[in-house]
């Protein structure tokens, strides 16, 4: 093992924190409060955050669709360069977060800030920011990474800065009320996946990455075991907490990562608008199947240490799918509103992206993802 672990967002759990945002953003500063499509306005989120700022100068932004569009993002963009904001405050779920990540490097930005998202610039400074989250999933709370995709191109593409780490992250379970059972859903598969993108590779020798993404894998597997109680707050603090752990980067650090899974399902979010986590469910299981033989020791010392399942590697995929359809979420690609060419457009926008030769060993060609996504057909 040979690694440096960064992390210095800290994190505000529990009932009632939207109110110590005070504690780290200076009076002085001029915010800008980001939000979605107005859910935080019916949850109670708007007023404790309006409540805590009320002595500070702020604006805001709304209306950061899911799977944030720079069409969008770049207008609050204009709005940070123009009021001469300080401090960007992100208010919902990933994709509000993730857009924050790209408002915050763009903003001190001369030129067209796509340049991050296609590999062409690397962010050199970025305005501070903080995360109040209302959906737990994809960790952006207190990690480095954006994902933002370009409504004239139909991208999505991703970057990752240590400067755009949001300097807090409120994880307040109550304000996930409002949920829908699809969004609990979503967020449940997307931690399920991000822990298995940097689990079920192959064997290293570091005891602490493994057993902790196992206790994360049995935390989910648990919660949607017990699905019928998702509206109870001891339910929701543990998916809320579990979906940071699992990509807050420590489980990553140091070990092995796929990720292909991730890149195959962005690609499909791009051309049909699949919602993110329904994209893993229907690519993952057949990556599993397809690069079985690599992934042999891992899938089965995931089947003992959390199913409880020996020597047999397809009982501990179709476990995987059974986790995922008994919360309601399709395995099969052909539950999407897809067309007949799925896999030319998906291959050949993986191509266009470098992405042709993916998972730990780069050994997921094109070729393996056009089997993938045939299977996913069921
Ligand atoms: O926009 P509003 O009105 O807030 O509604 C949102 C949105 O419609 C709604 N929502 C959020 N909190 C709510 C709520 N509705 C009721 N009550 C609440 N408390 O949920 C809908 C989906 O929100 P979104 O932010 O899009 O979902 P999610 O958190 O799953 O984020 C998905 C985005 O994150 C990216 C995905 O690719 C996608 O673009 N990812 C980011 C990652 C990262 N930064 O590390 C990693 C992930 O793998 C992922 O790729
Ligand atoms: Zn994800």
């Amino acid at each position: 093992m040979n690694f440096s672990y960064y992390n210095p967002t800290t994190i505000q759990f529990g009932e009632g924190q939207i109110k110590s945002i005070v504690n780290f953003i200076d009076k002085k500063q001029k915010v800008l409060v980001v939000y979605g499509g107005g859910s935080i306005k019916k949850n109670g989120v708007y007023e404790q955050v309006s409540k805590a700022l009320e002595d500070y100068t702020w604006l805001e932004f709304g209306g950061i669709e899911p799977n944030p569009t720079v069409e969008t993002l770049n207008k609050a963009v204009k709005l940070a360069k123009e009021d001469k904001i300080d401090f960007v405050l992100a208010v919902g779920g990933g994709s509000v977060i993730d857009g924050c990540k790209y408002i915050v490097a763009s903003a001190l930005y001369q030129n067209d800030a796509w340049d991050f998202l296609d590999g062409s610039a690397s962010v050199q400074k970025a305005l501070p920011m903080g995360a109040i989250l209302t959906l737990p999933a994809t960790g952006s709370e207190s990690n480095n990474g954006a994902v933002v995709s370009k409504k004239a191109t139909g991208e999505k593409r991703f970057f990752h800065s240590n400067l755009v780490f949001p300097k807090f992250a409120v994880l307040d379970p109550t304000t996930m009320s409002t949920l829908s059972d699809r969004q609990i859903a979503n967020g449940l598969v997307d931690a399920f996946v991000h822990t298995c993108e940097q689990y079920i590779t192959y064997p290293n020798s570091s005891l602490v990455h493994d057993g902790y993404a196992e206790t994360l894998l049995k935390g989910l597997v648990s919660l949607a075991d017990s699905w019928d109680n998702r509206n109870n707050p001891i339910w929701q603090e543990n998916l809320m907490w579990i979906a940071n752990q699992a990509l807050n980067g420590l489980i990553g650090t140091g070990v092995p990562q796929d990720w292909a899974t991730h890149m195959i399902g962005h690609e499909l979010t791009a051309f049909y608008g699949i919602d993110h986590a329904r994209s893993l469910a229907v690519v993952q299981p057949q990556l599993l199947r397809i690069m079985q033989d690599e992934k042999q020791e891992k899938l089965s010392q995931m089947g003992t240490n959390v199913f409880g399942i020996k020597d047999d590697n397809e009982a501990v995929i179709k476990k995987i799918e059974n986790i995922y359809e008994s919360i309601g979420v399709s395995t099969n690609l052909n539950d999407h509103n897809i067309d007949d060419q799925v896999i030319s457009n998906i291959t050949n926008a993986l191509k266009s992206h470098g992405m042709v030769k993916m998972g730990e060993k780069g050994s997921i060609t094109l070729e393996a993802v056009s089997q993938i996504l045939t299977q996913a057909m069921k």
